[in-house]
């Protein structure tokens, strides 16, 4: 059902409540999501951003039920990931004179996707197009999170519609922040942060800085997933500011997997430790769990401890994506500590160590190793070892 935001501006975009992973299985969506799209009818006819592919035909459905989708005039893509730009093709079939507008990256990622010869027009920023008794502004927004995305910001109505930035993997049968419930708003607001932007956190920071130094009404923060922040918008700015300052909590993350359950009763020795000392803490068998929420407890965290007995001279397989996310996501102000079981070789504990180093997250504390199923005084050296990651997330 379209929803205007403010009087000739439209929401026409689509609900996807099916949806349970997202970029092929890399991000797991455990809320469905939104492809928003912005129908503006001014003097000419301008759609920001479009749908998923398979989305097409009703964003052209929603679309007809303001205007014949023959009017649109210009069609703005801030950013070519086919979750925004699925339905161009079609906008197009029935538009094919409007002008495609696009950042200077932009020209290459659309043309890479579509190999359409369409009109294209490049937009930098403080760039303006007027569109009748409004203005768009355009404000390039490089590695948020593409190279090609930039934000598009409706003069007048002070509606800034950010694509990706803001947005949430949040399917719901309302359309803005105030209708909502907040626990699970930010929840999904917070996990799209730490998977998608958390490498990208220094440009966060600049480029809301410089979007706060232009001075720009905002009325509304429209993004392209989830629900529209009408209700003090400014509220999710202020929230990624201080997600983008990567400050963890006073907490710490166990992440472990086991084959016989050593390495299990080892991981719940070092939760003890830490519990003792007050630092609360979650515990996941990653092959277990979902890995996107482990990143976002990761995010949160100031310590990450990981668990894994060896195997073939290594750790366990399962453990590799998450190992993977933390040298990929960048993050900032960890410490960390590793521990595991072994038979013969026994150089897991020391392989997670290194890792750990590789990806900035300072080793606290010397590894537990137990060899086969951990004795009591193992899992007393585990319990230590919870204790002096406990005290080094106090006193760091
Ligand atoms: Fe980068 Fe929602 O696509």
């Amino acid at each position: 059902m379209i929803v205007e935001l403010a009087k000739g501006i439209y929401w026409v975009g689509v609900v996807d409540w099916a949806i349970r992973h997202f970029h092929g299985r890399e991000l797991s969506t455990h809320r469905g999501t939104t492809y928003n799209s912005y129908l503006l009818v001014d003097d000419k006819v301008v759609l920001v951003d479009t749908v998923s592919t398979p989305f097409q035909d009703a964003l052209i459905e929603n679309i007809r039920e303001v205007v014949a989708p023959e009017r649109i005039n210009i069609v703005v893509a801030n950013h070519a990931e086919v979750d925004h730009s699925g339905g161009l093709p079609a906008v197009m079939r029935h538009a094919p004179n409007a002008t495609v507008v696009v950042s200077k990256r932009g020209v290459e990622s659309v043309e890479g996707h579509y190999h359409k010869n369409w009109k294209f027009q490049t937009v930098q920023t403080g760039d303006k197009i007027n569109i009748g008794k409004k203005d768009l502004v355009f404000v390039e927004a490089p590695m948020l999170h593409w190279p090609d995305s930039m934000f598009t910001y409706l003069a007048g109505d002070g509606i800034l519609m950010p694509n990706d930035a803001f947005g949430q993997h949040y399917a719901t049968s309302h359309r803005f922040n105030d209708e909502v419930d907040q626990e699970e708003l930010y929840e999904e607001a917070l996990k799209y942060y730490a998977n998608i932007l958390t490498p990208f956190s220094k440009l966060v920071t600049k480029k809301i800085e410089e979007l706060l130094a232009l001075h720009l009404p905002v009325q509304m923060i429209a993004p392209s997933h989830g629900v529209i922040w009408r209700k003090n918008p400014l509220q999710i700015v202020t929230k990624y500011q201080e997600w983008a300052a990567q400050v963890p909590e006073r907490r710490a993350v166990i992440l472990y997997d086991t084959m016989w359950e050593g390495t299990r009763r080892m991981a719940e020795a070092v939760g003890d430790g830490l519990a003792g000392e007050g630092i609360p803490h979650k515990l996941f068998h990653v092959a277990a769990s979902d890995r996107n929420d482990i990143i976002t407890e990761v995010f949160k965290s100031r310590a990450i401890i990981v668990g894994s007995p060896t195997l073939n001279n290594g750790v366990l397989p399962t453990l590799t994506p998450i190992l993977e996310d933390l040298r990929g996501l960048k993050f900032q102000n960890k410490i960390g500590a590793a521990f595991g079981s072994y038979g013969w070789s026994g150089e897991g504990v020391k392989l997670i160590e290194e890792h750990l180093t590789r990806c900035n997250i300072r080793v606290v504390a010397p590894g537990v190793r137990a060899k086969w199923q951990p004795k009591a005084g193992d899992l007393a050296e585990c319990k230590k070892l919870g204790r002096l990651v406990a005290a080094a997330v106090t006193t760091a």
